[in-house]
């Protein structure tokens, strides 16, 4: 597996790739790679020839105050990781070469709509930076297929309304939560968890499914979601949010049948995310 970091280097690289008719999957990623990760490396796999993963901890999807600083940077690790996953290049650029003439002047890329409330709400910006490097992704590598992860579920929303709005001829695959032993999603921020957190932590996802099979089994939404939010608060949680939404996240309405529940909740200073599919009762 080759390493670029330039953006030239890479644009030829990859134009070679094109000449040979090679289909190109890319899993964009912010590095501390986890199992997680390395599901959306073999799902590239079945979708492309070359597979190309990114690694980039974008300071424009990080609020005030946010972890940007302290986000984990394992490049060596993650180079060892990908290789063995069968990644075939890893484009890991410095901030510099993406972002030339600093964030305040960066021509930005807003999805109104979907980018708005769950954690756009709790944190603001972040999608725009989300959208402003994925956008940029996209055009520097100009892939068939990218692979993103569902636990982002929003994230995910967001990034579909954009390849449609901004017509990039890009597939996009959406790959199923990597879950721990104990039910907790794999997320790279699980690392700040200290011991007592960490065995808390999987409550989040136990309380989804409780949510789950109480909805599913017709309890009515609000007091189902108030009780929720009590649950994770009992356990030592802070949530952002509880909801239920549709599948586009789109309010639930009297007909909605697929829906799915959506949490973010800190745990002292990390804040975790989670969702699981449902279906209504008619
Ligand atoms: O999900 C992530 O790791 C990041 O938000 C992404 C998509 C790589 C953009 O920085």
């Amino acid at each position: 597996m080759r390493t670029l970091r330039e953006i030239a280097a890479l644009r030829e690289t990859l134009g070679d790739c094109r000449r040979r008719c090679q289909r190109i999957a890319l899993v964009p990623t912010m590095g501390n790679l986890h199992a997680g990760h390395l599901a959306l490396v073999e799902s590239a796999r079945r979708y492309g020839d070359v597979v190309v993963a990114t690694i980039f901890v974008n300071p424009m999807q990080f609020g005030a105050g946010e972890d940007l600083d302290a986000y984990p940077r394992t490049l060596a690790e993650d180079q060892e990781k990908l290789e063995s996953a069968g990644c075939d290049l890893l484009f890991a650029p410095t901030t510099a070469t993406i972002y030339p003439r600093g964030l305040e002047a960066q021509t930005r890329v807003s999805v109104p709509g979907v980018s708005q409330g769950l954690c756009g709400g709790s944190r603001p910006g972040h999608f725009d930076g989300v959208a402003t490097v994925v956008s940029m992704l996209f055009n520097l590598v100009q892939p068939d297929v990218a692979c993103f992860g569902e636990k982002d579920y929003q994230q995910l929303a967001v990034i579909r309304q954009l390849v449609a709005d901004l017509h990039f001829p890009i597939e996009l695959v959406g790959v199923p939560i990597v879950r721990a032993e104990d039910g907790l999603a794999l997320s790279s921020r699980n690392g700040y968890l200290d011991p007592d957190q960490r065995a808390i932590a999987p409550r989040l996802y136990r309380t989804l499914c409780e949510l789950r099979d109480a909805l599913e089994g017709g309890e009515a939404i609000d007091t189902t979601l108030a009780t929720g939010l009590e649950r994770l608060r009992d356990a030592g949680f802070e949530p952002d949010y509880l909801e239920l939404r549709a599948p586009d996240l789109g309010a639930v309405t009297a007909t909605t049948r697929d829906a799915v529940l959506l949490a973010a909740a800190r745990l002292g200073p990390t804040r975790l995310i989670d969702n699981l599919a449902l279906t209504l009762p008619r």
